[in-house]
């Protein structure tokens, strides 16, 4: 039997220097390394100002902030996607319209985002699940026309593109995530980046208590006092993170290419096979999860099976609204969301990372075909 874990990390030397070097420098927090990154993600994005934070959870909090989400406020949120996304705009006093996904693709639908603006919805966040983009002109279209800011919510999705556009490109914030399994990863961060030089101050200053000097301000020259101007948080993403991503971005479009051929393998092992559906992809997916659709009275068991036969597998991600948090505090119930519940009762996440070997790949496929079809 094959161990086939679901997931890998796929550091290497450069990284081993990088922190090395980081350690070395003379603020491991707020030295050049941060810095560097932030320069070098907007570069790859085509977005010219990123604010690099300490989670993906983090940086869609500054982002919603910046923009002034608050209490009074309602920021609408596809029921399809990791709970970070709701939660931000919860913390932050304001309330949650959750909207169901379409037939065929696990993305908010804008036809019901349009029917759940209300005079007091403020942004509407997009979550570009397991890596393919949302529509995001048809989205940009209803915001504009009801005044809403877009605060794309990227975590799946650094690589992709949708007709000609990339994310961060039609929306007032993009937030990414570096979690330890992502595509970019260091363990902990991510980063909002934006085309605006306005908000992008805003989430520095917000993502440092609100002062107004960060410590290369304070402690680089002649002291100089500093100021707090707002109320804000301490999640700014530090030196030592930063050197593990720093040049892992300049091998992204690599470690793309090869999560492209292991998707393609997939697909040509599982195509045509009964009672095994997966989600579709249009344009140029980021490839961040391989998922598959199973026989919902069976999904568990097959977790499972495929756990005994050595093959990692997760969950990525039962429909938010029943989760017990959700339905205790805001009622919701089965059948409330019936698409984001159908994927959620029939989703199973495969290995899916570059270091998996083409004979791992082809390991994974026997074992699923095996236990689906028996
Ligand atoms: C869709 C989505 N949004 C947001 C996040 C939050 O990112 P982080 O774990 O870095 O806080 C994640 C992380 O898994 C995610 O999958």
């Amino acid at each position: 039997m094959m161990e086939v874990s679901w997931w890998r990390t796929t550091f290497g030397q450069d990284e081993k220097q990088r922190i090395g070097a980081a350690i070395d420098g003379e603020h491991i927090s707020q030295g050049s390394v941060t810095a560097a990154f932030e320069q070098a993600l907007g570069a790859y994005l085509g977005v010219p100002y990123v604010v690099a934070t300490t989670s993906g959870s983090m940086a869609l909090l500054m982002a919603l902030m910046a923009l002034g989400v608050g209490p009074g406020d309602e920021v609408i949120v596809p029921n399809r996607t990791w709970i970070a996304t709701a939660h931000a705009p919860l913390v932050l006093g304001a309330k949650v319209r959750l909207v169901d996904v379409l037939p065929d693709l696990p993305l908010m639908d804008v036809a019901q985002v349009e029917a759940a603006i209300t005079p007091r919805t403020k942004a509407v966040i997009p979550v570009h699940l397991y890596g393919t983009m949302c529509d995001m002109p048809a989205l940009k279209a209803v915001a504009d026309r009801h005044g809403l800011a877009i605060v794309e919510d990227c975590a799946h999705c650094i690589e992709g593109e949708r007709s000609g556009v990339r994310p961060g490109q039609l929306s007032d914030a993009a937030c990414y995530s570096f979690y330890a399994t992502k595509n970019l990863a260091c363990g902990e961060g991510g980063a909002v980046a934006t085309r605006s030089e306005e908000l992008a101050r805003q989430v520095k200053l917000l993502s440092l208590h609100g002062m107004s000097k960060n410590a290369a301000g304070r402690y680089h020259g002649s002291y100089q006092h500093w100021d707090m101007l707002t109320l804000g948080w301490k999640c700014n993403l530090d030196d030592i993170h930063s050197a593990l991503i720093v040049d892992q971005l300049s091998r992204l479009d690599a470690l793309w290419a090869r999560r492209r051929e292991i998707y393609e393998r997939y697909e040509a092992g599982f195509s045509g096979t009964p009672g095994l559906g997966r989600p579709a992809v249009v344009g140029k997916s980021a490839h961040h999860l391989y998922t598959i659709w199973v026989d919902p009275a069976r999904r568990d068991q097959i977790l499972h099976d495929l756990q005994e036969r050595g093959v990692g597998v997760a969950v990525n991600f039962r429909a938010i609204h029943l989760l017990s948090y959700f339905s205790e505090t805001f009622g919701f119930k089965r059948g409330d969301f019936p698409r984001a519940e159908a994927i959620g009762d029939r989703t199973i996440s495969l290995p899916f990372y570059p270091k998996l070997s083409d004979a791992e790949v082809d390991y994974v496929i026997a074992q699923v075909l095996e236990v689906v079809q028996g």
